[in-house]
């Protein structure tokens, strides 16, 4: 059995991976492959009981330490009893948010030190990293708009702007890090543009070259 791909979208709030992510979903099962969707802090029902602490505004203070560490017991369940045993069943699994948030926020938003989460991310993931990420990226102010218009804000939309340019930031850095791992979509502009970089990124992934410009030959090749 050939192992699936891990397929991971980021970004700030707002900028749109919920669409996308049904998006890529469609884009993978209109060419056979069966994906297993799935998101963090989440996944299981344990996981998803530590999500909703760690949304809820109204519950105690929740410490920066606890919540990395609640970040990663939810992913350490999230990894043992859905994603593994779906990659290793040759589903591919696409993830909304995973290791590279917790950098963003935990270590951009909350300042932790980068090498408590590289600790942390060898401890739980063992050799488990993302085939391929897509970092949707769009200004603060453009995402926490769209953020805006869902309704009530949780424990961590609720951060102040300067949370958020540090999150971006964090984000932008581990793009610059892993280059070959991390394709930036630019998600202000108008979905069908955003859908078409997507789809280019997904067929170079897939060996099907890309559509259009957007990818180009050596990051074509890097991707296989
Ligand atoms: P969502 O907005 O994608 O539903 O994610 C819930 C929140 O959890 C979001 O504000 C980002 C945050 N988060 C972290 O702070 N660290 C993490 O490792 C993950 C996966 C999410």
């Amino acid at each position: 059995m050939i192992r699936g791909k891990f397929i991971t979208l980021e970004g700030g709030e707002g900028v749109g991976k919920t669409t996308n992510l049904a998006f890529i979903k469609d884009y993978l099962e209109q060419h056979d492959i069966s994906v297993v969707a799935t998101r963090e802090p989440g996944g299981t029902k344990l996981a998803e009981k530590l999500r909703q602490l760690l949304l809820d505004k109204k519950s105690e203070a929740i410490s920066e330490q606890t919540e990395l560490l609640m970040m990663f017991a939810a992913r350490s369940q999230h990894i043992k009893h859905v994603i593994e045993p779906a990659l290793a069943q040759g589903k591919w699994v696409l993830c909304d948010r995973f290791t590279d948030a917790t950098y963003a926020y935990q270590g951009g938003g909350r300042n932790m030190k980068i090498s408590v989460i590289e600790g942390l991310e060898n401890l739980v993931q063992g050799n488990l990293r993302p085939d391929l990420t897509l970092l949707l990226d769009a200004p603060v102010e453009v995402g926490i708009e769209r953020a805006g218009k869902r309704g009530v804000f949780d424990r961590f939309e609720s951060e102040q702007i300067s949370f958020f340019e540090s999150v971006r930031r964090a984000y932008l850095l581990q793009a610059e890090l892993y280059p070959e791992r991390i394709k930036i979509v630019k998600a202000n502009q108008p979905l069908a543009d955003v859908q078409r970089a997507i789809s280019d990124v997904i067929r170079t992934l897939l060996g099907l070259g890309g559509m259009n410009n957007a990818v180009s030959s050596g990051r074509r090749r890097s991707l296989k």
